[in-house]
């Protein structure tokens, strides 16, 4: 193929690539989710799993993983509090609802309780809150539901610090030798 040829071929596969078509493209991809996206989240196509801050079942996660639903921008998550969760420290202005179970949260070394039914917000402080949760049932327990939206995490500069892990993330990184 002769120099002049390639150009032309690179040219007329130009516009695939610069940010103008990138953002029409993405645009596009983006009312497409809002035609055909996952309008149910199912529980049963969400797994729950043993992480740093406990165990957490991810039905949004703000597009790391779920790619296929309408809303992108949402982490949205249930935590089911076994008997303490890790400890961490991150900016507030988020919305927690139990959906079961009665415990209490350690928020910025104040107890408040909850239970069944209740709303529990995270304030907003200079630094963010560090925070902690207590199941009080030996026999059940607790779970809560998390609504955060990615955009006002951003303008809030809000960074996850883990100041304890979770007891049982730490046994089963300790039987794993990490
Ligand atoms: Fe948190």
């Amino acid at each position: 193929m002769a120099e002049s040829e390639r150009t032309r071929v690179r040219e007329r596969g130009a516009p695939s690539l610069n940010a103008y078509e990138m953002g029409m493209a993405r645009d596009q991809a983006w009312a497409e989710r809002q035609k055909s996206g996952r309008i149910v989240v199912r529980l049963a196509d969400t797994p729950q799993e043993l992480m740093r801050q406990g165990y957490l079942r991810y039905y949004l996660d703000s597009g790391r993983r779920v790619l296929d639903t309408p809303l992108q921008n949402w982490s949205v998550f249930t935590h089911e509090v076994r008997k303490i969760s890790g400890k961490h420290r991150h900016q507030g202005g988020l919305i927690i609802y139990v959906i079961d179970g009665t415990g209490y949260s350690v928020v910025d070394g104040e107890r408040v309780d909850w239970e069944k039914g209740d709303l529990v917000l995270l304030p907003m402080k200079p630094g963010g809150v560090e925070h902690q949760h207590f199941n009080l049932n030996p026999d059940k327990p607790a779970l809560w539901m998390a609504f955060i939206h990615q955009g006002m995490r951003e303008y809030l500069a809000s960074e996850v610090q883990q100041t304890e892990p979770s007891p049982d993330w730490k046994a089963r990184e300790d039987q794993a030798g990490r």
